[in-house]
Formats: C-alpha cells, structure tokens, sequence
C-alpha cells in the first residue's frame, strides 16, 4: 500500500490539492485563488474551465514539491464548495455558462414563489431544506431558460449538471473520452431536488424546476472503492489512482475533525460559517432554521445525518474590508487594526450581502452597519465585522439548542479565521463555551482523504481517524454572562434593520 493520500479542495476562492500521511499530517499543498465574476449586483460566478485549470496546476505543483508520482497516493479525494451549479456538454466538455456560484440571489424570486404557493413544504419535507437562491435547483433552472439551446440538449442528455465535484470527477476521470458523470449523497442533499431518505432525485422535486433527470448525475456514497472509477493515465496526477471519496466542504470538515458520535460538532470559518451537529442515522427536521443534510455515507453504511446552519457572509465580510472599502491591506491586518480599540464603540455590522442564511432564511435583508458616531474609526469597523463572525455564529448555536436540546460544551473550529486570535477569543466569549482548535486545521481536505483511504483500506475504520485528532489551542470565555446577554440583545437589534430591504 503506498503511504499517502491526496485530496482536492475546491473552494469559492481558491483550489487547492494536499497530500497526508497515515497520521493524518500534511506533506505537501499547493493553492491558486480564481477570478470572481460579480456581472451584476447579486450575482456571482466563475469560470468552470479556470476551475479545472486550477485544478490541474495545483496537483502537479504539490506532487512536484513533494517529489511524489502517482502510485505514491493509495487514493485521491475530492471536496468542494457545495450548491455552486456547472452544466456543460458531454461531447465537448464545454460549460454552457459560468458556474453560477452558492452566494448567487439571481434566483431570488423563483425561490419567493416556491414559498408562496406550498410547493416550499413540500421541498423541506422531501429534501430538508427551505426554498432558497442558496441551493442548486434554481440556478439549473435559471440556465435551462436563459441559455439558448440548453433545454434541447439537457432532454437529448447532451447537457449535463454536476457541483464542481462532479465536473472535476468527471474531467479527472477521462472528460469527453468516458469521464464518469456521479456525485455524492452530500452534495446531491444540497441541490433542493434529493430525497433525503431515498437518497435519489425526486421526480416532484425535478417538476418543481422543470428539470430533466436526465442531467443530474449518478448518486453514490461519500466513500466508495468503485463507485467514482480512477484518474485517467495522461490528466494531471500522470497516472491511475483510485478516486476513493467525494464530500461536500463542509461534510469533509465533520470527517475531519472527526465528529462521528451524535452530539458531535464543528464549525469551520471560510467565506462564509458552516456549523454542523451530528444527529445520526435519523434526519432531524428543524423547528429553527437549520438545515437537514447528510453528512457522510461510507460504504454500504447507513448514511449519517446532520443539521447545519450555514452562513453566507463572514470571512469574506473581511475580504469586503480589504477589497472593496480598503481599509486593511491583508486578511491578517484585520486582527491588528480591531485591537487598536477596546470594544466595538457601539458599532454593529450585519453583513448580509447574500441576504440572510441561517436561522433567519430572509433573502430580502441587505448589510448594515448601525451605531455608527462621529466618535467611530477604521478600527471599530474592523471590530464589528470579527463581531458579526461570532455572533451570527451564536445565532445558529441557539438554533441548535432548541432543535436538539443539547447545549454545547466546546466548539471544535477550523479554517482561515481561526488564525485570528481576537476573533476566536471572542467567539468564546459571545457564546460562553471554550473553542477548541486541532493541530492540522486544514480538516476539509483531511476529511476528503479519510473518505477517500477509507475506501481503499488505508485507514481501517473511524476510531482510527479519531486517534489523530489532537488540540493545537483553546480558548476560554472571560466575559461575564451580564455582559454576555447585553450584547447579544443588541446584535438581534442590529439584525432587525437589515430585513425588509429589498421590494
Ligand atoms: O455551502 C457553501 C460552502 O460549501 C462553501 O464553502 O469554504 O468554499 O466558502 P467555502
């Protein structure tokens, strides 16, 4: 058995490919960001074949760097940022359109209209999501009818729709030339058109968008020895290696942080906060809005459940402050410039630029930045958006609460802004519970490649991934509950003026 496994990430900002050892410790990555595609206000796209491009660069510079070929990885994983919608022809291999990417409200009043009329019960009760400009379906609709020609060739099965995992798999595996056109329970549970329990499309859900079944791809678990075939000789890893597992981003961050017991949680801070609680083998419909999703299938195992809340806007709320108000040069300058101030000044920021996700699900709210005086800087602006990260964290904590009744004790975290000290230290002071943070905080790719060993025997079982899970830090709530609740009653105020925005 060859001693490593390699995993993609393909995120909303970058890609990037990691390879581990058997202790689950990294060797070697490589990362290249591509371009964000912003045509109109609310829209958001990219390029799918920049995409593969990316893809292809960036496995052959970590295989470079680390001196390793092909037969060297004993699997390859595959995560993704989930929801975002490719559909391309099968002959040529080329997208009809951009990637119509999860953050996109293009799609806004399909999703007002499914609500209107009781078809959104029926979503959430077959698929466990809210009608919302979120998920897959709308964007595939929106392509079969503002693309010319598309429609024809989606019923000729001709056009075919994949998640970025399934269009990587399926050009990793051979493209035009037998490419393998399959995705995963996880991400096919984010499209608005699985049944949950059957774990297959639904033929209501596909009426409800007028889609074709025809171009969905091939259902199959999270971990599997066949189900997702092997690279092809002449792609980017130079070789055949099995592709082992498939998560959705998020669902690969659970794996890999190793929250495989009910009760279980993590909550990872990338362009947006996704936290998930594992529920088990049964769905557990939300009261609060969360979502019920699947968080991994492996093998022939019943699939496992989780409820999340998702939240669009909080990493990239820093990337706001960088790119478009300027006001810090770098991600990291955001911790420095927020510590020049005490506490926030009075100064709230709610920044729903997607709308509002999790709990609230209102995609009519816009960003807002209340309490503003005279008295107010840079700083206090810099501190109010490391706020909104923790306390729209908290929001779905207490969602969580209500829907399981289980309070948590510690928060497991991972991803870019948890670098941010200040910020971390302020989400356990915002929530009044330590967070904790593992060694290798990179979990997403982690949990892409335990799917993927676990498929081919690599790692033999689940106890044996929790043997590599170690804390790097914690930090410890200072705040006093008095301050704690005065603060929170104040963030749900701010949030009360973003609603009701837009017409
Ligand atoms: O649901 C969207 C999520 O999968 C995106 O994650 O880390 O690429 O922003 P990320």
């Amino acid at each position: 058995m060859p001693d490593f496994v390699g995993a993609v990430d393909q995120g909303t900002t970058s890609t990037r490919f990691m390879i581990f050892d058997h202790g689950g410790n990294e060797i070697a990555r490589h990362q290249l960001e591509h371009e964000q595609i912003l045509p109109r206000a609310g829209w958001v796209e990219h390029n799918p074949t920049e995409i593969w491009e990316r893809t292809r660069a960036v496995i052959e510079t970590t295989l470079n760097k680390a001196n390793l070929v092909a037969s060297d990885l004993a699997a390859l994983g595959i995560t993704n940022q989930r929801e975002t919608a490719v559909v391309w022809n099968r002959t040529t291999g080329r997208p009809y359109y951009n990637a119509i990417v999860w953050q996109d409200t293009r799609t806004d009043r399909i999703a007002s209209a499914l609500e209107r009329d009781g078809r959104g019960d029926v979503i959430r009760a077959k698929a466990g999501l809210p009608p919302a400009t979120y998920f897959s379906a709308g964007k595939i609709q929106w392509i079969l009818e503002n693309v010319d020609g598309v429609r024809e060739a989606a019923e000729a099965g001709e056009a075919i729709f994949g998640t970025t995992d399934t269009w990587l798999l399926w050009n990793l595996t051979g493209g035009p030339d037998g490419g393998l056109h399959v995705t995963d329970v996880t991400n096919a549970s984010r499209t608005m058109l699985m049944d949950l329990e059957k774990l297959d499309w639904d033929d209501e859900l596909l009426s409800f968008f007028g889609i074709p079944r025809r171009m969905l791809p091939a259902i199959v678990p999270s971990s599997h020895a066949e189900a997702y075939g092997r690279t092809r000789e002449n792609g980017p890893l130079g070789g055949q290696v099995t592709l082992g597992g498939v998560l959705g981003d998020q669902q690969a961050a659970t794996v890999g942080q190793v929250c495989f017991e009910v009760g279980e949680a993590k909550n990872t801070y990338g362009t947006g906060n996704f936290l998930l609680l594992n529920t088990g083998t049964t769905p557990v419909r939300s009261k609060n809005g969360l979502l019920t999703t699947v968080c991994y299938q492996f093998g022939a195992e019943a699939p496992v459940y989780a409820l999340e809340g998702s939240i669009a806007v909080t990493g990239s709320a820093v990337q706001w402050l960088r790119d478009q108000l300027g006001i810090i040069s770098g991600a990291e300058q955001s911790e420095s410039l927020a510590r020049q101030v005490e506490d926030n000044g009075g100064v709230f920021f709610v920044p729903a630029f997607s709308g509002l996700f999790a709990p609230y699900w209102r995609s009519d709210a816009r960003g807002a930045i209340v309490g503003l005086s005279r008295y107010n800087n840079n700083a206090h602006i810099a501190r109010a958006t490391l706020e909104s990260i923790c306390y729209q964290s908290r929001d779905v904590v207490e969602a969580m609460r209500q829907d399981s009744g289980v309070a948590l004790d510690v928060l497991r975290v991972d991803g870019g802004v948890t670098a941010n000290d200040l910020c971390m230290q302020i989400q356990a002071d915002v929530l009044g519970v330590p967070v904790s943070k593992p060694v290798v905080a990179e979990t997403t790719a982690l949990g892409a490649a335990y799917a993927a060993g676990l498929a081919v025997g690599f790692w033999k079982s689940t106890d044996e991934l929790k043997q590599n899970w170690q804390e790097d830090r914690r930090w410890q709530p200072v705040w006093s509950q008095e301050h704690r609740d005065g603060r929170y009653a104040t963030w749900k105020k701010a949030v009360t003026r973003t609603l009701d925005w837009v017409d």
